[in-house]
């Protein structure tokens, strides 16, 4: 079994996880809507993580929604001490899928205590607030009176540690003011670089940057130079994926997400692989090849 700890560790709230974690997004159905395809497969999942020594996994009480919440309390509940599970609040689902927005005051409270009751636990390790601006990328805007609710939510002891979602520099900068902020959850992988500058201001700052779409979501990245670089190392391409992302910088922690156990298995041991320094330059062709086609 691959030693996660090869990765390192980094400060994530109150603990120091590993910096290769889980994201338990894609344990629900179709469309991230309805029950997981195989229920005994998407605990195996969760129990398999956890027992390979993921200590940091990632959530949402929209997923399902609530489905992913009560299969991490079914596979793992009590949770081990160093377990740390971080939620994100600020949209629920439609009837028919839909992802809406839902981030009044009354809402973002409903949601930390869905998540709470959903996960079964007193108080909630990390909860990112995710602001909804366009949909995979940030917009500016405000972002202070939502942030207060949910500072006064960890002021009432229901919310250890607080971060945000999908947001822009200025955005940190705001909620910064407000209480502070541990994580900062936004889309970023080998061809998605928009946040370079900001993965490095929050490095200097000690604050963990956690990339959405690591393999790059729904369609994961399908590259030439990519499978080629890959195949060189005797590796799979998103463990090279994931081995890039570990390198870019110290305080990238990862979630990627799967329902299968053989991609978890695959995806754990990337926090074993060293790319040389010609590897990751050579990976810059990857994301100028996906900016042409
Ligand atoms: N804050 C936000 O707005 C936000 C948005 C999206 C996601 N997230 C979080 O980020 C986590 C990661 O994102 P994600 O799961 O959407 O995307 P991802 O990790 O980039 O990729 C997941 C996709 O890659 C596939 N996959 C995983 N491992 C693979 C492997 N070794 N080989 C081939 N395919 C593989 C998965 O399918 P299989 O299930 O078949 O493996 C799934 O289709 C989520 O789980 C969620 O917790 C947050």
């Amino acid at each position: 079994m691959t030693d996660l700890t090869k990765a390192g560790l980094y400060p994530l709230g109150g603990a120091k996880v590993k910096r290769m974690g889980y994201g338990a997004m894609q344990l629900a159905g179709p469309g991230v809507f309805g029950p997981p395809k195989d229920h005994d497969t998407a605990l195996a999942v969760l129990r398999a993580a956890v027992a390979a020594g993921v200590d940091h996994i990632d959530t949402s009480d929209f997923y399902g929604p609530h489905v992913t919440n009560r299969l991490i309390r079914e596979a793992l509940h009590p949770y081990p001490a160093e377990l740390t599970i971080v939620t994100k609040v600020g949209a629920v689902r439609g009837a028919d899928a839909s992802w809406n927005p839902a981030q009044s005051p009354a809402e973002l409270t409903s949601a930390v205590h869905d998540n709470l009751r959903n996960l079964g636990v007193d108080a909630l390790d990390v909860v990112n607030l995710r602001i909804t601006g366009d949909i995979h990328e940030p917009s500016e805007g405000s972002i202070g009176a939502r942030f207060a609710v949910l500072a006064d939510l960890q002021r009432q002891g229901l919310i250890k540690h607080l971060g945000l979602s999908n947001v822009t520099a200025a955005q940190v900068a705001e909620a910064q003011q407000i209480a502070e902020v541990v994580c900062v959850q936004n889309h970023y992988n080998l061809v998605h670089r928009e946040d370079d500058a900001l993965v490095d201001e929050l490095g200097r700052q000690g604050i963990a940057y956690v990339p959405f779409f690591p393999l790059g979501g729904f369609t994961p990245l399908q590259s030439e130079t990519l499978s080629r670089i890959a195949a060189k190392l005797g590796a799979t391409p998103m463990q090279v994926a994931l081995a890039w992302l570990l390198q870019r910088a110290p305080n990238i922690l990862l979630i990627p997400g799967t329902s299968s156990l053989s991609h978890l298995r695959e995806n754990l041991e990337a926090a074993a692989l060293v790319l040389t320094d010609e590897t990751i330059a050579a990976l810059e062709n990857v994301s100028a090849e996906q900016k042409v086609t």
